[in-house]
C-alpha cells in the first residue's frame, strides 16, 4: 500500500491507469484529496450530487444490499443519500456523548476484569477481545441492545453478534469470489441458508427494539438515548423521517461502520504501545492522574497523550487504507484534466506516511498530534474526507480514546510478535500474522 506514491508523478504526486476500460487516477497529494471528495458551493450552497461519490458496481452493490439492506447510506446516492446522511448526521451529533462514555468505560473494565482473570501473562490476540468491547458499545449506543460479550470473554461472542459478523465475512468473501453462484442468494445451498439464518436473526433484534419504541412498550428517559432513538426522532425540512426498514438498514449499516474499524484501531494502538515502552510510560504518566473509578466525560481533557497515541494509531495503521471516488464531473488538478467518469484512487494509508507531509513517517510518535494545527489538511484522513466521509468519526474517536485509556491504565502490555504486518480482507487492514501481546496487570 505505501508503495503507491513511487508509483506517482513526484511534481503532480498522481499517477494515471486504466482498469478494463475505465480511467483511474492516484492522487497522493493534501490539496487535490480534498478537490476530489468536497462538493462544490455555489452561492454558498453545497450542490451536494456535484462531487465524486464512489462508482457504483451492480456485483458490490448486490452484495451490501444482501448485508445491510436496501436503504444503508454506504450504498445510497444523490438525493436519498442526502436525505439519509442529514437525519442520521442530526442523530450521531455529539451532545448525548457524555452519557456513551459511561458505557464505554463500564464495558472495557469488564473486559479488563476478564483479562486480569484469565488472560494474564500469556501470548494473546487483543483483535478478538477489542471486538466484544466494541460489539457491546455499538449495540448499547446504537440501539440499546447488550450484546454481552464483555460478561463472559472467555465465552467468545454472543449468537447475534456472531451473525452479523458472519454476513459481514460473507459480504466480503462473497465481494472478491469469482464464483458466479455466489450473487443469487436464493439458491438452495447451506451457505445462502446460512446467510439468510444470520440476517433474519439480526434484523429481528433490531425491528424489535423499533417496535417496542413505537407501541410505546419501553418507557423512554434521557439515560436510554441512543442512535436509534435519535434517528426516530429526525426529520427533514419538510417533515419526513425514516421508516422501520430503512431504520433496520441503518442500524445495521452503523454497527457495520462501528465495530471492525474501532476494534482494529485499539489493536494496533496496543501493539504499538508493546513496541514502544517509553511512549507507553508516558501514556501511564497520563493515566495515573485520573482518579481511580471508571472514566467519565469530565475526565476527557485529561486524555490528551491517549487521544495522540489514538490518532498516530490511525496514521500508520488506517483500518480503511483506501478509498476510491468517481469523477461526477470533469475535474482540473494543477492543470492535469481528469475527465468526468474516472475512478479516483485515495491511498489514505500511504497518504499518511508520504515524507513529505511527516517527518520520520514510519516512527511511531504520538507527540505529532500535541499540535494538530500544524498537520496539512488532507494528511491525515483515517475517516476519509469532504462530504462522504466517515459519519461516525468523533463517536469512533471518543470510543477509541476512553477504551485505550481503560485499558492502558490497568495493564502493563509487551509485545511478543516483533513488527506489525499487515494484510487487506476485503476494504479492511488487518493484522497478520495476529499480533500478540502479554498484559501484566498494574499495582
Ligand atoms: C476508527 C474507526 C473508524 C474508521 C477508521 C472509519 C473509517 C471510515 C471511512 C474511511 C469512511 C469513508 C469510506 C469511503 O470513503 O467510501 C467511513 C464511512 C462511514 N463510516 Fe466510518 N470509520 C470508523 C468508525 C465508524 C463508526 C463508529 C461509525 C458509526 C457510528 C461509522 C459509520 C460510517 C458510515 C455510516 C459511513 C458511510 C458514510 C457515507 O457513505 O456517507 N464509522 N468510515
Amino acid at each position: 500500500m505505501s508503495d503507491f506514491i513511487a508509483f506517482c508523478d513526484k511534481d503532480n504526486g498522481m499517477c494515471g491507469f486504466m482498469i478494463f476500460s475505465n480511467l483511474a487516477v492516484i492522487v497522493t497529494k493534501a490539496e487535490h484529496v480534498r478537490k476530489v471528495t468536497s462538493s462544490l458551493i455555489v452561492l454558498n450552497l453545497k450542490v451536494f450530487h456535484l462531487f465524486a461519490h464512489r462508482r457504483e458496481i451492480p456485483t458490490a452493490k448486490k452484495h451490501m444490499d444482501n448485508f445491510l439492506g436496501p436503504n444503508s447510506l454506504v450504498s445510497l446516492y444523490d438525493s436519498r443519500w442526502t436525505f439519509h446522511r442529514k437525519l442520521m448526521f442530526k442523530a450521531l451529533q455529539y451532545s448525548k456523548y457524555p452519557l456513551f462514555v459511561d458505557v464505554i468505560s463500564t464495558t472495557t473494565a469488564k473486559l479488563v476484569d476478564g483479562l486480569r482473570t484469565n488472560y494474564q501473562r500469556k501470548p494473546i490476540d487483543m483483535l478478538p477481545f477489542f471486538k466484544m468491547v466494541t460489539f457491546d458499545v455499538i449495540g448499547k449506543v446504537a440501539f440499546g441492545y447488550d450484546f454481552e460479550s464483555t460478561k463472559d470473554i472467555t465465552k467468545g461472542l454472543n449468537d447475534v453478534a456472531k451473525a452479523f459478523e458472519f454476513l459481514l465475512e460473507e459480504q466480503s468473501r462473497r465481494s472478491y469470489t469469482i464464483n458466479p453462484f455466489s450473487m443469487f442468494y436464493s439458491l438452495p445451498t447451506p451457505s445462502n441458508f446460512k446467510h439468510r439464518a444470520a440476517r433474519s436473526l439480526v434484523r429481528s433484534k433490531i425491528e424489535e427494539m423499533i417496535r417496542l419504541r413505537r407501541s410505546g412498550q419501553v418507557a423512554r428517559n434521557e439515560a436510554d438515548e441512543d442512535f436509534l432513538y435519535r434517528m426516530m426522532d429526525a426529520k427533514d425540512e419538510r417533515g419526513v423521517g425514516l421508516n422501520d426498514e430503512e431504520l433496520t438498514d441503518e442500524i445495521m449499516t452503523i454497527m457495520f461502520g462501528g465495530f471492525d474499524t474501532t476494534s482494529l484501531t485499539l489493536t494496533y494502538a496496543a501493539a504499538l504501545l508493546g513496541l514502544h515502552p517509553a511512549k507507553q510510560e508516558r501514556l501511564f504518566e497520563e493515566l495515573k492522574q485520573l482518579p481511580p473509578r471508571d472514566l467519565k466525560h469530565e475526565d476527557m481533557p485529561a486524555l490528551t497523550y491517549c487521544n495522540c497515541v489514538v490518532k498516530e494509531a490511525l496514521r500508520m495503521f488506517p483500518p480503511a487504507p483506501l478509498t476510491v471516488r468517481a469523477a461526477d464531473s470533469d475535474l482540473d488538478l494543477d492543470g492535469i484534466k481528469i475527465p468526468a467518469g474516472t475512478d479516483i484512487w485515495i491511498p489514505i494509508a500511504c497518504i499518511q506516511r508520504d515524507p513529505t507531509s511527516w517527518a520520520d513517517p514510519d516512527d511511531f510518535v504520538p507527540e505529532r498530534f500535541e499540535n494538530e494545527r500544524d498537520i496539512p489538511k488532507g494528511s491525515f484522513i483515517p475517516f476519509s474526507l469532504g462530504d462522504r466521509n466517515c459519519i461516525g468519526q468523533k463517536f469512533a474517536l471518543l470510543e477509541a480514546t476512553v477504551a485505550l485509556a481503560t485499558f492502558s491504565r490497568a495493564f502493563h502490555i509487551t509485545a511478543v510478535t516483533a513488527d506489525v504486518k499487515t494484510a487487506m480482507a476485503g476494504v479492511i487492514q488487518r493484522p497478520v500474522p495476529p499480533f500478540l501481546v502479554s498484559l501484566e496487570a498494574r499495582k
